[in-house]
């Protein structure tokens, strides 16, 4: 996601710099180009040699280097994005008050904008009013500083002042530096994963759905930089991104109530979640006692949620509805399109291995309002998601 992203990763002297193997890493894995620049404190704490081989390119370290000055203020016009990590409380005191005595300081002051500091020190030194109020200055001219861990600090000591973790410091970037903008503008309303209809106060109906699938494209629409608004129902999962607005349901009136709610202010709508077709009939209020031999349960139909945004639907509106069939797969898609006024159908077939209810993966069927069929590989969810949406663009 990070693919063709100029970072600048500005290493400073702190235990914590030993985890910017991991950080390079990863940055690397998702497309970014990596320029490491150290403060000479730093290299105590990690080897130039091992950044370098991770970021493929020399990390530099000090304003002069074999005989050559280090350009910072090319260095800080190349960058899309400057990372300092960890950033100690010298560091930060340092940039608040603008001292340039190394060359990731003279880089971050020739640097305008993008710039972010993932701090790490002991607790003192964190809660020290003077850092603080370091912290204030720089937050102040619009860096980006994110918060600190709680836990087990290199001293010996429990409290806050740990660095976030690589993968979380990635997650930072990706969300607020790596969006891009193919779907800026777009409101998006997504539903995901099963509803539960209850019998009594400790049982339910309900189906296999993850959650999976309607996730993942909630995370690729938010990723284009379109407005997600997604409506999950019960999961252990949930997405990535913090910004991406999840209203959580149980039952299929509430997964409607919601639908509802925000379908008239989106410009396309994915229903991916598996709603229970039937409900009890009567909710028990108390459990229902293990007496008799058979008991009888009389189900009623629940309302059709995207029969009735077929009907509803304006003017410029996508609506999309997913089908999971067993038997006359393509047949039982086309009909579902049609009754319920969909712009496309993605058809899960049951017969296929690795796709559908809790895999990782998925194969599917897009078909579109004239019939035209795109047939997928087995993908991962999140491709599956890219697949649906290059067909919805093209
Ligand atoms: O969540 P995962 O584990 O990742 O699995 C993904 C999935 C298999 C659930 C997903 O890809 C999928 O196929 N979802 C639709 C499953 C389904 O319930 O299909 P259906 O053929 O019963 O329903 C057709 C469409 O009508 C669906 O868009 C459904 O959301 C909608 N519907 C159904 C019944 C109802 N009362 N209201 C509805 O809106």
């Amino acid at each position: 996601m990070l693919e063709g992203k100029k970072i600048i990763l500005g290493v400073t002297g702190g235990i914590a710099a030993y985890k910017m193997t991991s950080l390079t890493r990863l940055l690397v894995k998702e497309g970014a180009s990596v320029q490491i620049i150290m403060s000479p404190e730093a290299v105590q704490f990690v080897s130039p040699l091992v950044l370098s081989t991770l970021s493929n390119n020399q990390v530099l370290i000090h304003l002069h280097e074999n005989n050559q000055w280090n350009n910072h203020i090319e260095l800080a016009t190349w960058a899309d994005l400057m990372i300092i990590a960890p950033a100690t409380a010298n560091t930060l005191a340092k940039a608040a008050h603008g001292l340039s005595d190394s060359l990731l300081l003279a880089t971050f002051l020739s640097k305008k904008s993008n710039i972010m500091f993932v701090p790490a020190m002991d607790e003192d030194m964190w809660l020290n009013p003077i850092t603080q109020k370091n912290i204030d200055i720089l937050t102040s001219l619009d860096h980006d500083i994110l918060p600190v861990g709680e836990g087990f600090l290199a001293s010996g000591i429990e409290g806050k002042g740990r660095m976030l973790e690589p993968e979380e410091i990635v997650l930072y970037v990706k969300e607020n530096y790596g969006r891009t903008k193919s779907m800026s503008g777009k409101k998006i309303l997504i539903t995901a994963g099963p509803t539960q209809e209850s019998i009594d106060p400790v049982r339910f109906i309900s189906n296999h759905s993850s959650g999976k699938m309607g996730i993942a494209l909630a995370e690729t629409c938010y990723e284009n930089g379109a407005e997600v608004q997604l409506i999950l129902g019960p999961t252990h999962l949930k997405p990535i991104y913090k910004g991406i607005e999840v209203v959580s349901v149980a039952t299929a009136e509430e997964m409607k109530v919601a639908c509802d709610i925000y379908f008239n202010e989106v410009n396309i709508i994915f229903m991916a979640a598996a709603v229970a077709d039937y409900k009890p009939m009567t909710r028990s209020s108390q459990k229902i006692k293990k007496i008799e031999e058979e008991l009888e349960l009389t189900l009623c139909k629940n309302e059709d949620i995207l029969k009735g945004l077929g009907l509803k639907k304006k003017e410029g509106q996508v609506l999309i509805g997913f089908a999971l069939e067993s038997e006359n797969e393509i047949e039982n898609a086309l009909a579902k399109l049609k009754s319920k006024n969909l712009d496309f159908i993605v058809l899960n077939s049951l017969k296929d291995e690795g796709a559908g209810f809790g895999y990782d993966t998925n194969q599917v069927t897009l078909i579109n309002k004239k019939g035209d069929k795109f047939q997928s590989d087995l993908l991962s969810k999140k491709d599956i998601a890219n697949f649906i949406l290059s067909h919805l663009f093209s």
